[in-house]
């Protein structure tokens, strides 16, 4: 594993490799103690390969058992290999075969990368670099080839055997204790899409028939009895199926579609082609074990790995620093298709709040990288949110920048042009310089540049005069690496909100093209200047927020509540309300510091109110409106020098003033929306529970209120009412939070999804003793260090999402964490990164704490042997 510690990979070294392969035919033996693969390739060197260039193939910890050239036994000096290489020295020069067999331990396969096995089914993880781990190969994406693939197995262990493609054979040994089945996917494929299962598993079968009339055999493999539980899942992939059809005139194109859910997983799903492979938790839902937000969370999940097999699949990458060519293009496409299936305003303020809490903090600290990086280590520490939530950000800033028109032509041409291909931003973005018939070089900095431009502006406005002047001025802060910055091209979508609510037309605008409603900031400085504005306006700035920056006005508290009142873009009447809060917050977390008394302003929590109550509001709205600033946005926003302990003492007592101030309001309106309606997780139910669910979060803070939280836990009938009451109690630090726990687990016991949940809700609970009810949960009998949903659950929750306890002024939560992470390292490295990176703010907190996480940091980085994707991630972090 240490072998690509120090290695860099440069974008700047790209060359084509100097064979192809045409097509794999793989086989596999699997057997409990050992599985023999054999993996045959055609070989060709490709036009201008001078002649005897030796071949050099990736391994990663492969056993070599036998290598023949076009079936001959090949001699011993003419090849050489290793755990990770095997080079064939004077290849022929023309087309070959080389046929090698490596034997693999995939019961022994703990990090969940190439072939292992989750609770006895044998399943594969390639992307990104997993295929190596099951046969030499040239394991990287631009090498496209046509795989056949058989699976031999016990039959009673493994009566399911799946790959990728079509099943063009199968059959039983004259015993009956071994089968074999043969797959052919007839796509051409990097080996990342490579996928195969062998288990005991139960299915559910449905069809879909695609826009030409081909009917498709939809597949979801889980373990037996978790059938019922798929229906959503099945539903969620034949809407997305339908959608891609419909807004990107996208069909499939194999005859069978399948979904296999397993336990042990270290992402959240992989698009395999024809064979996608699932972590459970985006495949099982029911009303008992699953939420709202899991119920989302599934559809887009389905979606987003569906969406991949043209996005991803038959349009991949060249390389690795293309990823977010498909990833942040897939991202852009589920969330439309979410949009589209719920409401708009609620999924783009969700998305919103996810960019800035998961990609504005990386982009600020020393994890910071471009949208498509030019230099890693290691290329499974680059699954980032920067590469997957900014890369769609950049999407939808290049539609809003372009126009619907054109990048739905770009779209089509992109398709079109590069169908069958592994290709680059470059070749994606001069679709759409073609398309809009504009220059798209500037656009092209967004992707080379990391960190988050801000955007601040000023105004004045001369009624008499009609003029109305913005000062808007760009620049973007200095990252890893990159000390000087240009500027980027920001659409600034905007209106000029009038008294009575509706924007107020100017006669001319001149300092920036306009075009529609757009304002395009190109240049570090710009005086826009707006005539025939007579009427008294505010402006509203970056609706949709149609662009991923800081914006930072110098609109007042007056102005600010006027726009949440008022403005037609939900965006930004949400934005008004977070600015507002956020002021307060910083203020009043300046007063804990100093030991003064926090005090909120009166105006914000009379807007609470008034939106609160405001029936023609979508309520999911209105509860996103009534949700405080995270403790991280509030980190971000102070910037430096970060106490989390007051910055969460700070965000308790505006919550606290809030319940003080509109409880008596809230509890009327919590009981009039109060239903007994049969729950369905669409987005009228969700958006109610959630509204409900938001102002029981404040009334749990009243007098009296968590027994009432307590008789709405025992009265849920669905898990989200039931999850949030117990969160809530939790939350409020009320006794009463200890009956729901064991009452929950009780409940769950036999459900590990579930008992996530239970994990999660105790790893996040305020309070100084946090930490030792987490280290106390590591020895529960439901916690497994061999589960990443396990480990996610109850440590990544713990670190990444509850600021105040992981940064104890004592480093007890730091000590904690490198504890962690160097014992996952030598099992699960890439999990044992993913937890590394929350030490990521370290540089931004106070000294005393500063210098406790800088401890934890070397002593994890003295370790040695360290995993490269740990590595990777503390010399970042120190670099
Ligand atoms: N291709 C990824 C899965 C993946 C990532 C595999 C990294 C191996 C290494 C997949 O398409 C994906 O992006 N999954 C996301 C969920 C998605 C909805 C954003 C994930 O797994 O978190
Ligand atoms: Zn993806």
């Amino acid at each position: 594993m240490l072998r690509h510690a120090g290695t860099a990979v440069r974008l700047a070294d790209y060359q084509p490799t100097p064979y192809a392969i045409d097509t794999v035919e793989l086989d596999f033996r699997l057997q409990p103690q050992t599985t023999r693969v054999t993996a045959t390739l055609a070989l060709t060197p490709r036009p201008g390969t001078p002649a005897g260039t030796p071949l050099t193939l990736d391994g990663d910890d492969l056993r070599l058992v036998s290598v023949r050239l076009d079936g001959t036994p090949l001699a011993a000096e003419a090849f050489e290999a290793g755990p990770d290489t095997f080079v064939l020295k004077v290849p022929p020069a023309r087309p070959f075969r080389l046929t090698i067999e490596t034997d693999l331990d995939p019961a022994a396969n703990a990090a969940l990368s190439g072939l292992y096995q989750s609770r006895g089914t044998w399943c594969t993880q390639c992307e990104a670099e997993g295929f190596r781990r099951i046969t030499y190969f040239l394991d990287r994406p631009d090498v496209l080839a046509v795989y056949t693939t058989r699976i031999e197995a016990p039959a009673g262990a493994a009566p399911v055997l799946l790959a990728n493609g079509n099943r063009v054979a199968a059959g039983t040994a004259a015993d009956g204790a071994t089968h074999f089945a043969v797959w052919h996917d007839p796509w051409p494929k990097p080996s990342y899409l490579f996928a195969m299962v062998a288990g005991d598993l139960g299915m559910v079968e449905d069809s879909f028939v695609t826009r030409t009339g081909r009917e498709v055999t939809l597949r979801i493999y889980v373990e037996h009895g978790n059938e019922p539980r798929t229906a959503f899942a099945m539903d969620s992939l034949k809407r997305a199926m339908r959608w891609d059809e419909e807004v990107f005139g996208r069909e499939y194109d194999l005859d069978i579609f399948m979904i296999v859910a397993v336990s042990d997983f270290n992402m959240g799903a992989m698009e395999n082609k024809g064979l996608n492979i699932f972590n459970d938790k985006y495949v099982l839902a029911d009303p008992d074990s699953a939420t709202d937000q899991d119920y989302a969370g599934i559809e887009r999940v389905i979606a987003h790995e569906y969406f991949h097999n043209w996005t991803g699949n038959r349009i991949t990458c060249r390389d690795w620093f293309q990823l977010c060519l498909k990833e942040g293009l897939t991202v852009f496409r589920d969330q439309e298709f979410s949009s589209d299936a719920r409401s708009r305003a609620v999924k783009r303020i969700g998305d919103v709040r996810l960019l800035r809490t998961a990609q504005f903090a990386e982009d600020s600290g020393p994890l910071a990288h471009p949208v498509r990086p030019e230099i890693y280590h290691e290329i499974n520490n680059f699954y980032t949110a920067t590469i997957y939530e900014k890369g769609a950000e950049l999407i939808r800033t290049l539609k809003a920048l372009i126009g619907e028109a054109a990048f739905a032509a770009g779209m089509d041409l992109y398709f079109a042009r590069h169908d069958g291909e592994a290709a680059t931003i470059e070749d994606f973005i001069a679709c759409f310089a073609e398309s809009a018939g504009r220059d798209l070089a500037p656009f092209l900095v967004w992707y080379r540049q990391a960190g988050t431009p801000r955007l601040t502006v000023r105004h004045s406005h001369d009624r008499a005069a009609g003029r109305l002047v913005l000062d808007i001025a760009q620049a973007t802060p200095p990252t890893p690496g990159q000390p000087d910055k240009q500027p980027v091209p920001v659409p600034v979508r905007f209106g000029l909100v009038g008294p009575d609510g509706r924007d107020v037309v100017p006669s001319a605008i001149s300092g920036a093209e306009v075009t529609g409603d757009v304002l395009h900031i190109t240049a570090a400085q710009h005086r826009v200047v707006f005539e025939g504005v007579h009427e008294a306006v505010v402006p509203s700035l970056l609706r949709g927020f149609s662009a991923p920056v800081v914006l930072a006005s110098d609109l007042g508290p007056a102005d600010r509540l006027f726009l949440l009142a008022h403005d037609s873009d939900p965006f930004c009447r949400w934005e008004a309300a977070q600015g507002l809060a956020l002021t307060d917050l910083v203020a009043m977390t300046q007063a804990v510091a100093a030991g003064q008394k926090p005090a909120a302003s009166a105006g914000l929590i009379a807007a609470l109110g008034t939106v609160a109550e405001d029936a023609a509001l979508d309520p999911a709205f209105r509860a996103l409106v009534l949700q405080l600033p995270g403790e991280g946005d509030i980190a971000r926003e102070i910037g430096h020098d970060i106490d989390p302990a007051a910055i969460a003492t700070a965000r308790a007592a505006l919550k606290q003033a809030i319940a003080d101030a509109l409880g008596e309001r809230f509890r009327t309106l919590a009981d009039a929306l109060a239903s007994n309606a049969p729950y369905v997780p669409d987005a009228a139910g969700s958006g109610r529970r959630a509204l409900v669910n938001t102002l029981g979060d404040y009334l749990a803070l009243l007098p009296g209120g968590p027994q009432r939280t307590l008789l709405a836990y025992r009265a849920a009938d669905n898990m989200t009412d039931r999850l949030a009451a117990m969160t809530t109690l939790i939350a409020a630090g009320a006794p009463e939070a200890e009956t729901a726990l064991a009452d929950f687990h009780d409940r769950h016991r036999a459900d590990p999804l579930a008992i996530d949940k239970w994990l999660v809700a105790q790893a996040t609970a305020p309070g100084g003793d946090t930490l030792e009810a987490v280290e106390r949960l590591t020895r529960h009998p439901a916690f497994s260090f061999a589960n990443p949903n396990r480990v996610r659950s109850l440590i990544g929750a713990f670190t990444m999402s509850n600021p105040a306890a992981f940064n104890r002024p004592d480093g007890a939560g730091y000590r904690f964490l490198a504890d962690v992470v160097l014992d996952l390292d030598s099992r699960n490295p890439q999990l044992a990164a993913r937890l590394a990176s929350a030490f990521r703010t370290w540089r931004a907190l106070e000294s005393g704490r500063r210098a406790l996480a800088e401890a934890q940091l070397k002593r994890i980085a003295a370790r040695s042997p360290l995993s490269a994707d740990v590595t990777d991630i503390v010399s970042r972090c120190l670099g």
